[in-house]
């Protein structure tokens, strides 16, 4: 044994820190190719079913604040069979990029339209039994109300970290994310995920200040089932 060696010689170089993101929550969107017809055609519908069923039913709508929710089985009406092709060409490309089993389509089980006049907003919620769930904008003025998605990873709140108020935070640190209800445009999301809809404060009048959209829940089903 040496014991003229002294104290041994520590590196001076700066260690590389790897960084690698898991678990991400995948949301989809996509504007769908002429939408303004297809829009034209989706509000005479839904406004036809809620000429036959004014009440509707509540789920995450308040209908004491004025929200409508139509009854759950729109997807096999023949009103809704264009956006729901435009639905299921999404889901295709989705199935996909996840590297989902391709023996298997996304397919959707259910279909609901849900009208917001100025005052009403939807609670934060998810969606039960399904394995993706969408929302398609078929009528939405300024200020509708924004869909808003709320970070999953509940247990992170027990410590939130303090961040650089001097730094630009960028999707790695925000707690929420929000989507403009762009009309035409269609926003796919895991079930999973804990989500609301801002109050409706547009300045336009009638008929045309309310938030229209049409909502769907997806799951995995054999390519030849409907
Ligand atoms: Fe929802």
């Amino acid at each position: 044994m040496n014991d003229q060696s002294g104290p041994a010689e520590h590196s001076t170089t700066t260690p590389k820190v790897y960084h690698e993101n898991y678990f991400p929550t995948p949301v989809f969107y996509c504007d769908l190719p002429g939408s303004a017809a297809l829009n034209r055609d989706l509000i005479k519908a839904i406004r036809a079913e809620r000429a036959k069923d004014d009440k509707g039913i509540e789920r995450s709508n308040v209908v004491s604040l004025g929200g409508w929710h139509s009854r759950t089985d729109l997807v096999g009406e023949p009103a809704f069979a264009a956006l729901t092709k435009g639905i299921d060409e999404i889901t295709s490309d989705i199935s996909r990029q996840l590297l989902y089993d391709p023996s298997l389509r996304l397919g959707i089980d259910i279909m609901w339209a849900i009208i917001n006049p100025p005052g009403s907003a939807n609670r934060s919620h998810i969606h039960g039994g399904s394995l993706w769930s969408g929302v398609y904008y078929v009528q939405a003025p300024k200020e509708a109300g924004r869909i808003v998605f709320v970070d999953p990873r509940t247990a992170s709140l027990m410590i939130p970290a303090r961040l650089d108020p001097n730094q630009e935070q960028g999707p790695q640190n925000w707690r929420e994310v929000s989507f403009e209800p762009i009309p035409g445009r269609a926003v796919l999301f895991p079930s999973w995920l804990y989500h609301r809809v801002e109050t409706n404060v547009t300045g336009a009048k009638g008929e045309a200040a309310d938030r229209i959209c049409v909502s769907f829940n997806i799951t995995q089903k054999g390519l030849g089932s409907s």
